[in-house]
């Protein structure tokens, strides 16, 4: 079990947090497909709306695309639309929600009514270098699963490993755009460190430089499954 008392009627509610590029994406993915948990990735869910054209697709595009949040309404309504549709019995990792602390207290409103309650918050770290070498060389597909140029190419240039789609430069992985998303999360984001503190043992700190495999089993350690 992760903790105790944060879930009673469900599986676990775990949050990966840390900024751009330190591997939520990457982790989450990897978590959530090797423990049959759902994985929520409002960034993953935005970027989907943006390609289905939807209303909400539409409304988020400018702030993404320059590097700022989508308004906390929007989020807040998207999230829980997920949880409303949620298997009682499966866990939850979030990544890239809450990013705010309105989203935490509205997450933390919301969570008893599905008889849920956040578990563990895993804060992944690793300084700006990294994260600009990383965002860099990231190439996305549009089912989620996360590759680097670099450090995790796939086997065949520019496709998807798993769906054989081409592969995605993210807009808003220009340089420019990834200082204003630093800047936004270092301003709006770092404060749910403190929001989380104030419940003794929440917030677990992994080394998010380490290498991909060694992050999980950190990951998996910190909250008590099996590696
Ligand atoms: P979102 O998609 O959530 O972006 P982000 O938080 O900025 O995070 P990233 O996706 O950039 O990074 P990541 O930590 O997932 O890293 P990844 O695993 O990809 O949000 C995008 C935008 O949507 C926001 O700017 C905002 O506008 C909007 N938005 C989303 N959620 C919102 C919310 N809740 N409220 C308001 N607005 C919201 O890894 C990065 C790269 O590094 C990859 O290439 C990967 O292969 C590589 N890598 C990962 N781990 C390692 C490792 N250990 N070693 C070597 N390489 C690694």
């Amino acid at each position: 079990m992760v903790v105790d008392g944060g879930s009673p009627e469900g599986g676990p509610v775990v949050i990966l947090l840390g900024p751009p590029g330190v591997g939520k994406g990457t982790q989450g993915v990897r978590l959530s497909r090797d423990l049959g948990w759902a994985h929520v990735s409002t960034g993953d869910l935005l970027r989907q709306a943006r390609r289905d054209r939807t209303e909400l697709g539409k409304k988020a595009q400018a702030f993404m695309d320059g590097g700022e949040l989508v308004p906390d309404g929007l989020i807040i309504e998207l999230v829980r639309e997920h949880l409303a549709g949620l298997d009682g019995g499966r866990g939850v990792v979030f990544d890239g929600f809450p990013r705010t602390v309105p989203q935490a207290e509205a997450l933390d409103r919301a969570l008893p009514d599905v008889g849920r309650g956040v578990d563990a918050v895993v804060l992944l770290e690793a300084d700006a270098e990294t994260l600009f070498k990383r965002i860099s060389g990231r190439r996305s597909s549009p089912n989620g699963r996360v590759y680097n140029i670099y450090f995790d190419p796939p086997a065949r240039e520019g496709v998807c490993d798993e769906t054989g789609e081409p592969l995605i430069h993210r807009e808003d992985d220009k340089p420019d755009t990834v200082r204003t998303r630093l800047e936004v999360y270092e301003e709006l984001t770092a404060p749910l460190v403190g929001y989380y503190a104030r419940t003794p043992g929440l917030i677990r700190r992994v080394d998010g430089e380490a290498g991909m495999d060694e992050v999980q089993n950190a990951i998996r350690s910190e909250i008590g499954v099996d590696a």
